[in-house]
C-alpha cells in the first residue's frame, strides 16, 4: 500500500589497488586514463554498512546520512548520478511489470556507517559508494550483475566500482565515450590465494593534502611523466600482475605492486605544482619493507600507498611473523607518527 516502507541493508568492503587508478579522461562519468587492479579486503575489519529505504510517505527529497550526520546530497553530483541511474533501472522494471510497486517514484532514505575512521583516508569512498549502489539495487530488486552495477558505482567514486566484487578485481578503462564498457571484473576470487594478507598502517591523523579528483586533474594536465605511465607502463604491469596472481607468484606480485605505488607517487611529484601524499612516516615504512625483504633474502612483503600517507602491506600468512611481527615491533613501538592502530586483515570474497 501507499503506507509501506520498503527496506534493504547491505555491506561493502574496502579495496586497495596494487595498480593505481590515477587520471580521468572524462570527469563527469569518472572514466579512467588507465586500467587498475585491486585486492578486496575482508569486511571483518573495514566495511560500510548501508540501509536504503523508500516510502511514498517520506518527505519529497532523497536523504543520505553518513556516520550519524546528514549529508548535502543535492549538491553531490556523484551521488545524484548513482541514484538516478538506479531509479531508471527500477522504472524500466516497473514499466515491464505493472504489478510491481512504483518504488521509483518514492523518496529514498539512505543511512550509512563505516566500522573504521572515515577521516583516516582508508578508501572509505570506495566502500561507501559500493554499499550505496548495492543497497538501492537490492531495495529495487534489480536483476543487474555486480559487473553491470560497477558502471553505476564508478560514477560515485572511480575506485568504488572495484568494491562490488571480492578477491582480485580489475577495472578496465574501456573505449566507449559513454563509459558503458568501463567496468570492473573479477580476475580471481580470494579463495584462489588464501595465504594473502594485508596489514593497514594508519599514520597519525593527517587530512588528505589534495582530494583525489583535483590531484588527478593536476597530474593529467601538468605531469610529463603521466602519459608514459598511463599508456605504456600500466598496460604492461596489468598483464604481468594478472599472471603473477594466476601463478600465485608473491615476489612478482610484490615487486609490481611496490613499483606501481612508487610510479604513481612519482607522477604526483612530477605534477606542477608538485603533490605530496607520502610523508616521513610513509617513507620509513618503505625502507622497513625493503630492509625486511633484503634481510630475509626473498620478497616477503609489499607496500602500497593511496592518495594519503597510510601504508598497506601485503604478505603471505606463512611470513606473518617476519612481516607483521617485525612491522608492529619496529613501527608500532615508536608511537610518534603512528596512530598505533593496526588493522590486520584477511582478504576475502564479498558475498553480496
Ligand atoms: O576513487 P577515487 O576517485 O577516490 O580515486 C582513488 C585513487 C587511488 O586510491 C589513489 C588509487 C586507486 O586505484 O584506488
Amino acid at each position: 500500500s501507499n503506507q509501506s516502507v520498503y527496506r534493504a541493508t547491505t555491506t561493502a568492503p574496502v579495496n586497495i589497488a596494487v595498480i593505481k587508478y590515477w587520471g580521468k579522461r572524462d570527469t563527469t562519468l569518472n572514466l579512467p586514463t588507465n586500467s587498475s587492479l585491486s585486492v578486496t579486503l575482508s569486511q571483518k575489519s573495514l566495511r560500510t554498512l548501508t540501509t536504503a529505504s523508500c516510502s511514498a510517505n517520506y518527505p519529497t527529497e532523497d536523504t543520505l546520512n553518513l556516520n550519524g550526520k546528514p549529508q548535502e546530497i543535492q549538491s553531490s553530483k556523484r551521488t545524484l548520478a548513482c541514484l538516478s541511474n538506479l531509479r531508471a533501472l527500477r522504472k524500466a522494471l516497473e514499466d515491464a511489470n505493472p504489478s510491481l510497486p512504483k518504488l521509483s517514484t518514492h523518496p529514498l532514505r539512505i543511512v550509512s556507517e563505516n566500522n573504521f575512521p572515515t577521516a583516516a583516508g582508508l578508501a572509505s569512498s570506495a566502500a561507501g559508494f559500493a554499499a550505496l549502489v548495492r543497497a538501492v539495487a537490492n531495495l529495487y530488486e534489480l536483476p543487474q550483475s555486480p559487473r553491470e552495477l560497477s558502471r553505476i558505482a564508478r560514477q560515485g567514486s572511480g575506485s568504488a566500482c572495484r568494491s562490488l566484487m571480492g578477491g582480485y578485481v580489475a577495472w578496465r578503462t574501456g573505449e566507449l565515450a559513454d563509459g558503458s564498457d568501463s567496468l570492473a571484473e573479477e580476475v580471481a576470487p580470494a579463495s584462489h590465494w588464501p595465504e594473502m594478507r594485508a596489514l593497514v598502517l594508519v599514520v597519525s591523523a593527517e587530512k588528505k593534502d589534495v582530494p583525489s579528483t583535483e590531484g588527478m586533474q593536476t597530474t593529467v594536465n601538468t605531469s610529463e611523466l603521466f602519459a608514459t605511465r598511463a599508456e605504456s607502463i600500466v598496460p604492461q604491469r596489468m598483464d604481468a600482475i594478472e599472471a603473477a596472481i594466476r601463478d600465485r607468484d608473491f615476489p612478482k606480485f610484490a615487486e609490481i605492486t611496490m613499483r606501481d605505488s612508487n610510479t604513481f607517487h612519482a607522477t604526483c611529484l612530477d605534477s606542477w605544482p608538485p603533490i605530496f601524499y607520502m610523508n616521513d612516516v610513509s617513507r620509513a615504512a618503505v625502507r622497513l619493507v625493503h630492509d625486511i625483504n633484503r634481510a630475509v633474502g626473498r620478497t616477503v612483503a609489499a607496500y602500497t600507498f593511496d592518495a594519503g600517507p597510510n601504508a598497506v602491506i601485503y604478505y603471505e600468512e606463512k611470513d606473518s611473523e617476519l612481516v607483521a611481527g617485525t612491522v608492529k615491533a619496529i613501527l608500532g613501538a615508536n608511537t610518534t607518527g603512528w596512530e598505533g592502530a593496526f588493522y590486520e586483515k584477511l582478504t576475502s570474497v564479498t558475498a553480496p
